[in-house]
C-alpha cells in the first residue's frame, strides 16, 4: 500500500494553515515528503527497528536501512539448492519461480515493520554487484512497503582487462534491472571513484534512477606493520572527507534531474547548509551520530533553523542551490592552487 507524506510546507502547517515551526524545514526526495533534510545513513545505527525507532525520535526525516547484501542473498541460495537433491537440476529456475521463499526473510519482515512503526520515509537498502538474486529481493522489499530503495554498489576493479567503460554498462544495467522490478524511488549509493560521474549520473537517470547518494565510504584497508598483518583502517570518516563529496552535488545537481542526498563527512550544520546551497536535497548523517549520538540531530535542526532565520529563509526552497555548478560554475572549475606559488 502506498504511503502519503506531507508535501514541503503544507501539512506541516497547523490549524488555520499556521506554521507550527517558525522555519520550515520540510523537503521532498525522490518524491517523498520528508519533514526535514536529515538521513540517517545505512549503517549499524539502522539495522534494527529499535535503532530506526530511536533515529525517527532523534528528529531523522528519512532513514536508509542497513544493507541487504548480495552475498547474504547468494548464500542463502546456495544453501537452499544444496538442501535439495541431485533429482531436481532445475533447482535455480524453480527457486526463482517461488519468488525467493528464502533466507534473509529477516530483513523484509525489519523492512515491514520498520514502515509500520514511522511515519517518515524508509529506505531499503540493497547491496549489488551482480545481475541475480537480489532483483528478487527488491521486489519483494517493495512489496513489504518499503517507500524507496537505495542500491549500494560497489565495484571493485581488479582485473586488467576491465576497462571503466564496461565497469560502468554492468553499473547502469544493474540499476536499469532494479527499475523494471520495482515502481518505488531508486537512489544509487556510490563511491567517490568514477572519472567522469557527470556522464554516469546521466545515464543512470536515463534507466530510471531516481536519486544519488553521494558517496559511500568503504571499509578501508590498514596494515599493522610489527604484525605485517591487515587491520581495519578508520571506521568513521574525518570532516575533510566532505570536500569532495560538495563539489560534486553541486556539480551533479546542476547537470541531471536527479535528487541528491549527500554522504560522507557530513558532520554539522553547516555541511547541510552547504549541501543544500549547491543543490543538494537531503543529508546523510553516520559517523557524527556514532560520535555524538542521536541527539546530534536536533541540534543540526536547530542551528539551520537559526542560520535560515539570519539570512530571512523560511523554506529550503528560498537557498536551495543558490551556490550550485549552475549559477556559480568558474569557482567549481578551479582545481589547482596556481595563484599561490607566486
Ligand atoms: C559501521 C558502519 C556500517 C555501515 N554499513 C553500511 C551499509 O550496510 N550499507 C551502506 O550503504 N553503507 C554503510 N555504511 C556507510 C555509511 O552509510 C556512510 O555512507 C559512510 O559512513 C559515510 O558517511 P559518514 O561520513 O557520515 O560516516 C556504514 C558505515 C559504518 C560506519
Amino acid at each position: 500500500m502506498e504511503r502519503v507524506f506531507p508535501l514541503p510546507g503544507h501539512d506541516f502547517r497547523g490549524p488555520k494553515g499556521v506554521l507550527s515551526v517558525v522555519m520550515d524545514l520540510s523537503t521532498l526526495f525522490m518524491g517523498l515528503g520528508m519533514p526535514n533534510p536529515l538521513i540517517v545513513s545505512s549503517s549499524g545505527l539502522s539495522a534494527s527497528v529499535e535503532g530506526v525507532k530511536k533515529a525517527v525520535e532523534a528528529g531523522a526525516g528519512a532513514v536508509v536501512l542497513k544493507s541487504l547484501f548480495e552475498e547474504d542473498i547468494a548464500a542463502a541460495v546456495e544453501q537452499t539448492k544444496s538442501g535439495m537433491s541431485e533429482s531436481h537440476p532445475e533447482a535455480e529456475s524453480y527457486l526463482r519461480q517461488m519468488g525467493m521463499l528464502l533466507e534473509p526473510d529477516e530483513y523484509l519482515g525489519f523492512v515491514e515493520n520498520s514502515v509500520r512503526l514511522v511515519d517518515v520515509p524508509i529506505i531499503a537498502s540493497l547491496n549489488c554487484h551482480s545481475a541475480n538474486w537480489w532483483v528478487d529481493y527488491a521486489r519483494r522489499i517493495e512489496k513489504v512497503g518499503a517507500d524507496a530503495i537505495e542500491l549500494n554498489i560497489a565495484p571493485l576493479p581488479t582485473d586488467p582487462k576491465l576497462g571503466s567503460a564496461k565497469l560502468e554498462d554492468d553499473l547502469v544495467a544493474l540499476v536499469g534491472l532494479a527499475r523494471r522490478e520495482v515502481k518505488i524511488p531508486i537512489a544509487v549509493k556510490i563511491g567517490q571513484h568514477f572519472s567522469a560521474l557527470p556522464h554516469l549520473a546521466a545515464r543512470l537517470h536515463q534507466v530510471g534512477a531516481d536519486g544519488l547518494t553521494l558517496f559511500n565510504r568503504y571499509y578501508r584497508l590498514d596494515i599493522d606493520i610489527e604484525g605485517l598483518e591487515f587491520k581495519p583502517g578508520d571506521r568513521l570518516s574525518a570532516r575533510e572527507e566532505f570536500a569532495p563529496v560538495l563539489r560534486s552535488i553541486g556539480i551533479i545537481s546542476s547537470l541531471t534531474n536527479l535528487d541528491i542526498s549527500a554522504s560522507t563527512g557530513v558532520h554539522g550544520s553547516s555541511d547541510v547548509i552547504k549541501t543544500l546551497l549547491v543543490g543538494g536535497d537531503t543529508a546523510q548523517l553516520c559517523s557524527v551520530l556514532y560520535r555524538e549520538g542521536l541527539g546530534v540531530v536536533a541540534k543540526i535542526k536547530e542551528n539551520l533553523e537559526n542560520w535560515m532565520g539570519r539570512h530571512d529563509y523560511s523554506t529550503i526552497a528560498d537557498f536551495r542551490g543558490l551556490l550550485s555548478f549552475r549559477k556559480r560554475g568558474a569557482h567549481y572549475r578551479r582545481l589547482q592552487y596556481v595563484k599561490a606559488l607566486k
